[in-house]
């Protein structure tokens, strides 16, 4: 195809591999099992996967917390396993992105272990080290700083105790963590996403953070000095250096505290390719799931990143968030989930889909005592941690849903024998069809990927209706976001229908809660 830049005009896919094969019985999903859903995943239609950390891990963060940067965990699998899957993938058009989580590592990395060991270790330098802590605030809880008894000194830690943030001004770690995007690079991988990079450099003189108004200790600081420093793009103008030896690589960050402005800030052709920006992940009660605050919102993602010339990211779901349909939908009713899957893949961007939002997986809810996530057990019943959106993919209604013949290390939602790829491969009116012929008609129409957005005038407020085109294609998406029968007047010309939820209506009719997509007709 044409023009087709895989990560600007191709759609992302996340794995988060414990949850999504297990191939080896054990109850943990692993790489094998993620190659023997290759077809699966190239007959969806997607153009890359992003898989989260599948290294060396004890698992306090459930992998982000690395404890080896350039190997598998075996229960993952092996470099082999790897090499496997990667081949697999690019022999089926799939780019693979790694996670990789660079701000910190795990406290049994072995550069850690030597660090904490004697205030002289040659590694003392490469974590940070303090006499006396200052006031910045773990994210996970407490303060950011812990005391070690064998030298008597405080290290930094921005998420939980047992990951250390690395000390990013030592030019020995700057190296070694180049080195790991090397050695990626070499065996094939295509891309990266950046675990909160943006918060890589501390404050030289670690000052306190201004407080601020919030509900926990991180909440209630301005992060003036623990994260956003200036060293950080220059740092950003090296690694691409080092991306752009090497063909089509790619670089998305997650930012941490992500504004438009820091955004828009840390991309560029000499910086990242991308940064997530999550204007829909919030919760129903900050960004209600109406017309009004979804326009606005494209609105603001519109002027910004055009007026800038970045390249946007659609982001509905991750691993750290609530499920979309769990968000949007009332009980096992999938008519939202249709329109917050045509809203990821119509709109500009680069759309990040997580793994089972195609079928409309909802969050497992756990009891207290089952709850696995470190921010979920500090700050359960008012937060309960991440592990909801997390549960294993549901792929047929065999035991543990086809994940694994043993007991997954979560639980399989219930809703598994009725919810699952294999229930919806066989039924048209499904969320997964419906996925699947949304992806194709963004892949054969150009107007959808690149072409620029304008809303239609005069719809009623429960609608949201915008206009895709490109030099030869003008398409329409519309989404009733109420729950009555609307018409609205159609620009001229003769409409077709590309793609509908719920049952047919007539272009300029809209059933409650639907969503289509028309084309407009060449005049003849
Ligand atoms: C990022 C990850 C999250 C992890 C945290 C610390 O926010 O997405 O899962 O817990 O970084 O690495
Ligand atoms: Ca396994």
């Amino acid at each position: 195809m044409e023009d087709f830049i895989w990560w600007r005009d191709g759609v992302v896919y996340q794995i988060y591999p414990r949850s999504f094969a297990d191939s080896n019985n054990d109850g943990i999903g692993d790489l094998p099992g993620i190659l023997g859903r290759l077809d699966y995943l190239q007959s969806l239609g997607i153009d890359a996967i992003w898989l989260s950390p599948f290294y060396p891990s004890p698992d306090k963060d459930f992998g982000y917390d690395v404890s080896d940067f350039t190997a598998v965990d075996p229960r993952f699998g092996t470099l082999e396993d790897f090499a496997a899957l990667v081949e697999g993938a690019h022999q089926r058009g799939i780019r693979v992105v790694l996670d990789l989580v660079l701000n910190h590592t795990s406290d049994q990395h072995t550069w850690f272990e030597e660090s904490r060991r004697s205030k002289d270790s040659p590694r003392r330098d490469w974590y940070i080290w303090r006499d006396h802590p200052n006031n910045w605030q773990a994210s996970f809880g407490g303060s950011a700083w812990e005391f070690d008894p064998p030298t008597g000194q405080y290290y930094l830690h921005s998420f939980t105790k047992e990951q250390p943030d690395l000390n990013w001004r030592n030019p020995q770690v700057r190296q070694a963590i180049l080195d790991v995007f090397r050695f990626w690079l070499e065996r094939g991988v295509d891309g990266f996403r950046l675990d909160v990079f943006n918060a890589y450099f501390k404050d030289a003189a670690f000052r306190d953070n201004p407080a601020k108004f919030g509900l926990r200790g991180f909440d209630r600081q301005q992060h003036l000095f623990d994260m956003d420093q200036p060293e950080m793009t220059p740092l950003l103008n090296e690694v691409r250096r080092l991306l752009d030896e090497y063909p089509e690589r790619y670089a998305v960050g997650e930012t941490y505290l992500a504004t438009p402005e820091k955004i828009i800030a840390y991309c560029g052709p000499d910086k990242l390719h991308a940064a997530f920006s999550f204007d829909f992940t919030s919760s129903n009660l900050i960004f209600p799931w109406q017309a009004a605050w979804v326009c606005q919102k494209i609105l603001e993602r519109e002027a910004r990143f055009g007026a800038a010339q970045v390249w946007p990211t659609t982001v509905m779901g991750n691993h750290d968030l609530p499920r979309p349909a769990s968000r949007y939908c009332r009980g096992e009713d999938d008519t939202q989930a249709f329109n917050a899957m045509a809203l990821l893949l119509t709109l500009p961007g680069t759309p990040f889909l997580y793994y089972g939002d195609e079928i409309g997986m909802r969050d497992i809810s756990l009891k207290r005592s089952e709850i696995l996530d470190p921010p979920g057990k500090k700050y359960w019943p008012v937060y309960k941690g991440r592990d909801g959106c997390r549960s294993p993919m549901q792929w047929d209604a065999s035991a543990n849903a086809g994940f694994s013949a043993a007991r997954p290390w979560l639980p399989v939602h219930p809703n598994y024998t009725r919810r699952s790829v294999l229930a919806q491969s066989q039924d048209l009116q499904s969320l997964l069809i419906f996925t699947q012929k949304l992806l194709a008609l963004r892949k054969s129409h150009p107007a959808l990927r690149r072409g620029g957005l304008d809303f239609l005038p005069g719809t009623p407020p429960q609608v949201l209706a915008y206009l895709r085109q490109s030099a030869d294609q003008t398409l329409l998406a519309a989404f009733n976001f109420g729950s009555s029968f609307v018409t609205f007047p159609l620009p001229a010309g003769k409409w077709e229908k590309l793609l509908f939820s719920g049952q047919s209506a007539r272009p300029g009719e809209l059933l409650p809660g639907q969503v289509y997509l028309l084309e407009k007709q060449a005049e003849r």
